[in-house]
């Protein structure tokens, strides 16, 4: 890359390598497999769930640093054996690092920006962990070696800045004064471009200095965010390295910015992108991501030809800061980190897409090079001539002030060059901005002549002082317990210690007393707990209203604390506790990430992700995790991942006072289709108003969007609390993140199955109406009446033993749904109401009864008549294998009905629903019902339908016949032959007794399937003890035996029936007379 690099004359195209890591602990647990593999420098990605279309793509580099490394003694990660295929971070140095080193050295500006969801390695390339060094730190040791050797020949000046850019506010990292409300201003200069007025740029002459500053802007990072914990998905890093290189005998200077950017998860972008939220453009905190995206969509359609009209660089602060490096003026190279897993397919392949796109970005970079002597000279004339301009305004006043204005209306627009040249410019500007430009030219001058040694003597003062810090608080960890954040973001844990010395000391938001030690976080009280170390043993006692969780359990009592013990103070202000030295041994610490807290968390909620397999091997205990679905496994970590931000948006409901309370909800948990399979399974929040019950679900991606709306609205209460801004009106209400509009909520579902409809029995039934949770939320009482073209209901003779007869005929049926009892929605709050829909086989939409408010057993008293005019082997098979699935909708006051659309749906004259449209395609009505054509028609197909049905008779008759002339040869056997083959059914008399055997049959294996679901859902609860176990066993024994009996005495009445039947038979036919 060097090569190429220094080379390319004209356009620099972005250089795009992508990385994939190891599988992380999640992942290896849940058995993951690895979708990623790579040739060269092609990688291609497999979809799994579709193994036909793996997906490849070509980059600059592709780093597999997934497999065959091993970790030698000082914890370095290395191939495994010498020229092995593993990337370690020596090899993307080599490739990516020395060329944006070389870039630099020859005056260029070069970016490096690291791409991809949370946890994908973005930071284990950029920063690195522990001795595995990334790009950043290697960067600044080999570019002050460069400097070193290069020392004879030029002075060069280096500047470490370091910002975070967190809901389109800048934060600096490196800022020793208090933060300032709103963030830094992204200010613009013709020769600069953006940048961030005010950013502390901190001299430094070693790689030490420059670490020590990454150090202590993490923790800055870490400590920053208000009330939330700091979480770099959230926000984007960047680290601006400017190296100013002075050769003296030249009289030339070199500049180049180097910017090094770790951006927020990619998923950001993806999560409030996809889903249909009321408020999704509402929010900035995605702003500069999204941006990002399309500025990069733009470069990519200009490198291929397109005409783009605009880049919208300005749309957001990231774009700006970054436009030199987006088809401007500078070498840029992005690096998209890789899962490896199944789970992360998703989000792999967007951020594939998304490199795809960067790598076309054309840039232009040019050595930033200017005669250092004459630079000066310039400005001190520029500066004469501000001066004389601004003296000349003073006399003439206003009038000078309106020329000046009406001129910049007139050719502002069509000013460029950055030195715009004097005259020019000094008849353009108003007085308050020739002032400007004079301090500003001024501090450029001061900046060009001011001795370097001079800042770097007081940097490196600065410097020994955080040294000192740092030193004496190595000393304490060797003295004293402590307790260690834990962060969502591995990169951001372990920044925070906050020690136990001997005593008592108050825990909380609270530092008024010298014995106090004092966090910030949602859900910290002013007091929040009492840490007493009392000889060498450390307790934590919570003060009355506070949340306390340690080793994932609330404490309301004082608890001795174990070394290692896991704490959450608050919502969600994560903790490991660090035992006296004596106590800590060698024990690996790193296992207690941010996952463990949670998953120990949720354990201690009943979630786990052994129950959640249970729930799908049917209680199969063989069944490990490791043959989990991926989307089983994706719930349970959506539930981990959610967990504490529910924890949060509760914090901030009631610190807020808008009196809604979130819970987690699995959805379809015990849910399943028409043909009885699982409904997969996801995450959703109910969302429950706390003073007049109103019920919300929201999908996981509405709730992760709005809770970045609510963390907003949140530090904006916070802002104006502190008197730091001005106080906002109340938020209206359609722009409330807490707030939505009411809507009907699925409570559940029943299923009728629609087996007897095969078979022309009718079905009356008392159906379990299921919650997602298993709960059973009302009993419907329902029938399936098949009927004739009127609407009456066929009796037994029209029973049918071989459903196959039904084929090309017409079928009649009626669904009715009588009464609803029990509805447990309408228990809990009266002034709600209920609906039920359904969608019949291939319905075009779904259709509901109407609304009934108010009543725990409302009548429903529905009738509706389906018809297939042809039956079809499609809808044959239907009901022999699927049930009609009927939804109980939950309507809340204020909220509208559904209403059955008709859109699409067909009917016969005469008001019945035409189903089986594949059957009736050639004769349905589509023509205008009351035309002449259309009575011929209907006519025709009558006399059609007659036909067949004789047809069909005549076939069955003459079938009959045969049979029983081979059988009997008696006159008298004919007679009755004859005499019991009347009417269109023509059945003898044993079937229909058969078809009344088969009836009786399906009823009861109805109470079968049912009792089959009961058991399914029959488990243990999660903390139950050993008493409480054997109390499962014997239930459950209960159900198995109730279950045995059922189905025994089903098949044995069956068989009972059948063998009656064949005894009457053969007595009829004479073989045992
Ligand atoms: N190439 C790698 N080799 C070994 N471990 C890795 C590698 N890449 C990432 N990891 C590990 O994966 C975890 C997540 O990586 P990292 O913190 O870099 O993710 P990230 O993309 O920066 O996430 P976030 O968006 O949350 O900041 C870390 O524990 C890190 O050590
Ligand atoms: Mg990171």
């Amino acid at each position: 890359m060097r090569a190429k690099g220094a080379e390319m004359p004209g356009k620099d195209c972005v250089k795009v390598a992508v990385r994939v890591r190891p599988f992380n602990k999640r992942e290896r647990d849940a058995g993951g497999r690895c979708i990623i593999s790579m040739a060269s420098s092609t990688i291609t990605i497999q979809d799994p769930r579709n193994s036909q279309s793996p997906r490849s793509f070509c980059f600059d580099y592709a780093y597999w640093s997934h497999s065959g490394f091993t970790r030698d003694c000082s914890g370095l990660y290395i191939p495994e054996e010498p020229g092995g295929r593993y990337a370690d971070q020596g090899s993307v140095f080599q490739d990516l690092g020395e060329g944006i080193l070389e870039n630099a050295l020859q005056g260029y500006n070069a970016t490096l920006l690291a791409y991809g969801q949370t946890g994908s390695g973005k930071s284990y390339s950029m920063v690195g962990y522990g001795p595995n060094k990334g790009l950043v730190p290697t960067l600044s040791d080999k570019l002050f070696q460069a400097i070193k050797a290069n020392q004879d020949s030029r002075q060069c000046q280096v500047f470490f800045s370091m910002l975070e850019i967190y809901n389109e506010q800048v934060v600096d990292l490196l800022s020793r004064g208090s933060r300032s409300p709103g963030g830094l201003r992204v200010r613009e200069e013709q020769q600069r471009g953006f940048y961030v007025e005010g950013l502390r740029r901190v001299p430094c002459d070693s790689a030490p200095q420059v670490e020590q500053l990454m150090e202590q802007g993490t923790r800055m990072r870490t400590t920053a965010t208000t009330h939330m914990n700091a979480n770099s998905s959230r926000s984007h890093m960047l680290i601006i390295l400017q190296l100013k290189q002075i050769f003296s005998e030249e009289s030339i200077t070199k500049q180049s910015n180097i910017n090094l950017v770790d951006l927020a998860g990619s998923e950001r972008q993806r999560v409030s992108g996809s889903e249909a939220d009321r408020l999704k453009e509402g929010t900035a905190i995605n702003l500069s991501l999204t941006t990002l995206g399309n500025v990069i969509s733009a470069l990519a359609d200009v490198a291929v030809g397109k005409k783009v009209v605009h880049i919208p660089y300005r749309d957001s602060v990231l774009t700006k800061l970054l436009q030199s490096a987006l088809g401007g003026n500078s070498r840029t190279v992005m690096i998209a980190a890789l899962s490896p897993a199944d789970i992360c397919y998703e989000e792999s392949i967007s951020t594939l897409r998304y490199a795809e796109r960067a790598k076309r970005i054309q840039n232009r970079a040019v050595v930033n090079e200017s005669p250092t002597e004459r630079l000066v000279k310039e400005l001190k004339a520029e500066n004469a001539r501000l001066l004389q301009r601004l003296s000349r305004l003073g006399q003439e006043g206003r009038r000078a002030e309106d020329e000046t204005s009406r001129r910049w209306k007139e050719g502002g627009q069509r000013m460029k060059p950055w030195r715009w040249g004097a005259v020019f410019m000094l008849l353009l500007l108003c007085p308050e901005e020739l002032r400007r430009l004079l301090t500003h030219n001024e501090l450029q001058i001061r900046a060009i002549q001011t001795l370097w040694e001079q800042h770097l003597q007081e940097a490196l003062k600065d410097w020994e002082q955080q040294y000192a810090t740092i030193t004496q608080e190595r000393r304490m960890m060797q003295m004293h317990p402590y307790i260690l954040n834990i962060n969502e973001d591995t990169q951001l844990s372990g920044v925070v210690k906050l020690f136990i010395q001997e005593g008592e000391w108050d825990i909380g938001l609270s530092d008024s007393s010298p014995r106090s030690i004092s966090i910030r976080g949602l859900g910290i009280q002013d007091r929040h707990a009492v840490f007493s170390n009392v000889q060498r043993r450390v307790y934590l006692t919570p003060l009355a209203g506070s949340n306390v969780i340690v080793n994932g359990t609330p404490i309301s009592q004082k608890t001795e604390l174990q070394h290692l013990d896991r704490l959450i103070l608050g919502s969600n202000s994560t903790y490991l506790f660090i035992g006296y030295p004596s106590e800590r041994g060698g024990d690996d610490w790193s296992r207690y990430d941010y996952d463990y807290f949670q998953s120990e968390l949720a354990a201690a909620e009943g979630i786990n992700l052994h129950s959640l397999c249970e729930e799908q091997t049917q209680g199969d205990s063989s069944a490990v995790p490791s043959q989990t679905d991926p989307s089983l496994l994706a719930v349970f970590y959506d539930y981990i991942k959610l967990m504490p931000m529910v924890a949060e948006a509760n914090q901030m409901s009631q610190e807020l006072h808008k009196g809604v309370e979130f819970k987690l909800e699995i959805k379809n948990l015990a849910l399943s289709d028409s043909k009885g399979h699982d409904l997969e399974k996801e995450i959703a929040v109910r969302v429950t108003s706390l003073e007049n019950k109103q019920v919300w679900l929201w999908s996981k991606a509405k709730f992760v969007n709005r809770k970045f709306l609510m963390e907003e609205l949140y530090q904006q209460h916070h802002t104006e609390r502190k008197g730091e801004g001005a106080a906002r009106a109340p938020m209206p209400r359609d722009r409330d993140p807490f707030w939505d509009p009411l809507e009907p909520l699925l409570l559940g579902s029943a299923h009728l199955w629609l087996q007897s409809l095969a078979f022309r029995i009718a079905l009356e039934e008392q159906l379990e109406v299921l919650g997602s949770e298993g709960t059973e939320e009302a009993i419907l009482q329902a029938q399936l009446l098949p009927c004739s073209p009127t609407g009456l209901t066929l009796g037994e003779d029209d029973i049918l033993i071989d459903p196959s007869e039904l084929l090309g005929r017409r079928l009649d049926f009626q669904l009715v749904l009588d009464q609803c009892c029990g509805l447990r929605w309408v228990q809990q709050a009266r002034n709600r109401g209920v609906q039920i829909g359904f969608r019949m086989f291939d319905s075009a939409q779904p259709l509901y009864t109407p609304a009934v408010w108010h009543n725990v057993n409302p009548l429903l008293d529905q009738r509706v008549h389906f018809t297939s005019l042809h039956t079809s082997q499609g809808l044959l098979e239907h009901l022999q294998t699927s049930a009609l699935v009927l939804e109980l909708w939950g309507l809340q006051e204020g909220c509208r009905d559904m209403v059955s659309s008709l859109e699409g749906v067909r009917m016969t004259p005469e008001g019945c629903f035409i189903i089986d449209q594949a059957g009736a395609t050639e004769t349905a009505t589509t023509v205008d019902p009351g035309s002449e054509l259309s009575c011929s028609l209907r006519a025709l197909q009558q006399d059609v339908e007659e036909l067949r049905n004789t047809n069909a008779a005549l076939k069955t008759e003459n079938n009959t016949l045969r049979d029983q002339l081979n059988t009997t040869k008696t006159g008298a056997e004919w007679g009755r032959g004859r005499s019991e083959m009347r009417g269109s059914s023509l059945r003898p008399s044993c079937d229909a007794e058969f078809a009344r055997a088969l009836k009786v049959f399906y009823h009861s294996m109805t109470s079968v399937r049912v009792q089959l679901q009961r058991l399914r859902r029959h488990r243990p609860s999660e903390e139950s003890d050993l008493l409480g176990l054997r109390l499962f066993v014997d239930e459950q024994g209960g159900l198995l035996r109730d279950f045995s009996e059922l189905l025994e005495q089903s098949v044995s009445s069956l068989k009972q029936d059948v063998a009656a039947i064949v005894r009457r038979k053969r007595e009829r036919s004479g073989i045992w007379s």
